[in-house]
């Protein structure tokens, strides 16, 4: 992937500070994207010497912005990783409007917001690699997470009419849908609760950050030209459970 540019989303902590560590490590350019979380963009800059760039991708007009600024500075956007997401987890009955258009915004407006940015110069340059990170619970629902789980089972949608209408460009679009993985959205869960959730993963244990990064650097790959359209599980086993 020598010289490919890579941009993450949400790339500063979590699932993507690993995927962008990963395809750094593999010879890509990487530009990681944050939104509120300072310190941990210096951090990753001053540790790792990835460029790091803050907008919101829930807005459409700061995503053209940071994409342009990220073309200026690493040039064309090869490889996207849209993984920035949030939860607002709250029973349905007492779910307000701004936790779920909070969360669908974050997590599903994103897919488009970003993506439209990249997709015609990857279709111009005939060459693309789209990965978007959905989840677990995307696939089997979750209780207090029906706006999560919305936004995540959208993406599945999304990337599989994205890989078909992009197929014959020499742009592959994959899903990955993790399972519970130690990260900070994961750490917000009642110990208790995660307890729980540990006891039923086959492999006992959660996932970390570098067990989704080695998927997604997979998909990333240039070689991984005949893999589009699907999505891949990386949860130890807790769907089948
Ligand atoms: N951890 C898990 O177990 C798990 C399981 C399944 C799926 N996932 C999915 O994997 C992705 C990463 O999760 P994570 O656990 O690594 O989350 P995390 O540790 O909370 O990190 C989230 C990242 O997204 C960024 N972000 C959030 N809202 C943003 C916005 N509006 N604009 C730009 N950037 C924004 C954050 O930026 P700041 O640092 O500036 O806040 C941060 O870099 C998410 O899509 C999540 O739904 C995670």
């Amino acid at each position: 992937m020598d010289d490919k540019v890579a941009l993450v989303t949400g790339g500063t902590r979590g699932l993507g500070k690993a995927i962008a560590l990963a395809l750094r490590e593999r010879g890509c350019k990487v530009a990681a994207t944050w939104h509120g979380d300072e310190a941990a963009a210096r951090r990753l800059e001053e540790e790792a010497g990835i460029a790091t760039f803050r907008w919101d991708v829930a807005d459409f007009d700061a995503c053209r912005a940071g994409v342009a600024r990220v073309a200026e500075r690493l040039g064309p956007v090869d490889v996207l990783v849209n993984n920035a997401g949030i939860t607002a987890d709250a029973m349905f009955h007492k779910m307000d409007e701004a936790q779920w258009w909070n969360v669908l915004r974050t997590n599903l407006g994103s897919m488009f917001n970003v993506t439209r940015q990249v997709i015609e110069g990857m279709r111009a340059r005939h060459y693309g690699r789209i990965v978007n990170i959905s989840s677990i619970n995307g696939r089997k629902g979750q209780m207090g997470q029906s706006n999560y789980a919305a936004a995540k089972a959208g993406i599945f949608g999304f990337t599989k009419s994205l890989a078909l209408e992009n197929a014959a460009h020499g742009i592959t679009v994959n899903a990955v849908a993790p399972g519970y993985c130690d990260t900070d959205m994961v750490a917000k869960v009642k110990p208790e609760v995660l307890q729980a959730i540990v006891a039923g993963i086959p492999v006992g244990r959660l996932g970390t950050p570098q067990d989704v990064a080695r998927m997604v650097a997979f998909l990333a790959d240039e070689a991984a030209g005949f893999v589009t359209g699907a999505t891949f599980d990386v949860n130890g086993g807790q769907y089948l459970a």
